[in-house]
């Protein structure tokens, strides 16, 4: 596990770098947006008082609090929503220009449509945070979904497992293209959404929560066969409502208004490179995952590996649908963390059917060739090639399109027991994002990778979602045991020397 004190391999990152290759600041194209990223419910709070209407994740954290970590929960966040002037400043400190964040749809429609009521001060607060950044010449990125379910639609109709989602999905970001769309000028519609269907209905381990009774006992029943599909299906289709609408919006479409989606892929190698089945199990990882969602995204239809496999509990898409999709992303926005290895499953019971033995795959963090690799404190293995190599695969096999790297990032565990230069110092993370930088720029000279922003995960230590408060991924330290103040960390500030244009980067 790697701790904060730890380096990468340097090795291994001269072997993936090359020894030759260096980069400044200056060799990013000049409207290249560095910035950073967070989520509504992990760093806002505000929960009471503010008008906010109750989401899922509301719901999940309080009836199930054994299945977040130390029991926590949003209701506090990092106090955002009091403190976004300070904390943009924070982000003028680290010299980014991009900020992404996103709405929370409760915040503004508290019980999920217009009909049930706006939430002035909520739309409010969006005006003047959206106003603050541009005021500091930081662009806002909107992303509309980011996993926070309005409660009364969940209640109403069961949320994404209904298709009448779509329409109040659409009525919504109808709503913010209108009130915001003028000043913000990349939207994406959903965050992750192949986790937000399997960990949410299949894994039980985020809101909802829904798995089967073999799976887990403890969670509310659901059909953990059917319902990731059917729930990853209709985000597909309120996405579709969502860019309809933005194509609509004249005011959006002005001084280069785009619109797409973020999806989490990690890369996959396989455990045995020698092995065919190993090698087979690595490229259904990446449908599965990546393909799920941009392969209907791209053209219109699902992956060949799911449609064999999944068939008859896939929903289809109308000939309508699929024209449609073909033309609904302007840029794809890109959540990279690392990697695994890939292997097929030793054992597949048939009779207990979900996502995972549909894959068929079982992804692991070891691997013989490569023992010196670090995994990090969630598991996931440091490789900054797998950034070439991802961003290589969705130029060559998605039709060339714009990408914006929307998250990347290291975690580290700490229960708040460390001093303030212990916290700060993070070795680790700053490796790691200098060698994703420096992968990058590689990308962008070497394969022509239209890469357009990169956004780090997270600009402070937020909630963790099953995770709590305890996993960090911030730039910023906060002090949970006192007035959650920020102090900003060795990543941090090596990342605003290099923006300042003092660093180059070998
Ligand atoms: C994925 C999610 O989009 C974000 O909410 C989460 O905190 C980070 N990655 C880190 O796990």
């Amino acid at each position: 596990t790697v701790g904060p004190q730890t380096n990468l391999n340097d090795d291994d990152l001269g072997t993936i770098i090359g020894p030759e290759f260096e980069i400044h600041k200056q060799d990013f194209p000049e409207d290249f947006i560095f910035g950073t990223s967070v989520s509504a419910y992990q760093v806002e709070g505000a929960k009471k008082g503010s008008g906010r209407g109750l989401t899922s994740w509301d719901e999940f954290t309080h009836m199930f609090p054994e299945k977040v970590q130390q029991n926590g929960d949003g209701d506090e966040g990092v106090d955002f929503y009091t403190r976004y002037k300070d904390d943009i400043k924070l982000m003028k400190e680290l010299n980014t220009n991009g900020f992404r964040f996103s709405i929370s749809w409760t915040r503004i429609l508290p019980y999920g449509t217009i009909k049930k009521g706006v939430n002035e001060e909520g739309v409010k607060f969006y005006n003047d945070l959206i106003n603050e950044l541009l005021a500091n010449g930081i662009q806002p990125s909107v992303t509309l979904f980011h996993w926070e379910s309005p409660l009364a639609l969940e209640m109403e109709y069961g949320g994404f497992l209904n298709e009448r989602i779509v329409e109040d999905f659409r009525e919504f970001a109808n709503f913010c293209f209108k009130e915001f769309g003028d000043r913000v000028k990349n939207w994406a519609t959903f965050n992750e959404p192949s986790v937000y269907s399997v960990a949410g209905y299949s894994k039980g381990k985020k809101a909802p929560g829904r798995c089967s009774k073999w799976q887990a006992p403890k969670c509310p029943t659901g059909d953990s066969s059917e319902e990731p599909y059917i729930v990853a299906h209709n985000q597909i289709l309120a996405h579709l409502a969502a860019v309809d609408e933005f194509r609509n919006c004249k005011k959006c479409q002005e001084g280069g208004g785009k619109i797409g989606i973020v999806l989490v892929s990690h890369w996959f190698e396989p455990k045995d490179p020698n092995s065919s089945e190993d090698v087979k199990a690595a490229r259904r990882s990446l449908e599965y995952q990546l393909g799920w969602f941009l392969r209907p995204l791209t053209y219109g239809q699902y992956p060949a590996e799911m449609l064999e496999d999944v068939n008859i509990r896939l929903r289809e898409f109308t000939p309508e649908e699929s024209e449609k999709l073909r033309k609904s992303l302007d840029f794809v926005g890109l959540n990279y963390y690392g990697a695994f290895f890939s292997t097929p499953l030793a054992k597949v019971n048939s009779s207990q059917l979900n996502y995972e033995t549909d894959l068929r795959v079982n992804w692991t963090d070891s691997q013989n060739n490569s023992p010196h690799l670090k995994t990090t404190s969630m598991g996931i293995v440091i490789y900054p090639a797998g950034l070439k190599n991802i961003l290589k695969h969705i130029k060559d096999e998605y039709m060339d399109p714009e990408i914006y790297i929307m998250e990347n990032g290291m975690d580290e565990i700490d229960y708040g027991t460390k001093n303030i230069t212990e916290a700060t110092n993070d070795y680790g993370r700053k490796e790691f994002i200098k060698s994703h930088i420096l992968i990058m720029g590689k990308s962008i000279r070497m394969d022509k990778v239209r890469l357009k922003g990169y956004y780090i995960w997270s600009l402070m230590d937020n909630f963790e979602w099953d995770k709590g408060y305890k996993v960090r991924f911030g730039l910023y330290y906060v002090d949970y045991n006192d007035n959650m103040k920020r102090y900003i960390r060795s990543s941090g500030k090596w990342l605003s020397e290099f923006l300042d244009s003092k660093e180059t980067l070998h």
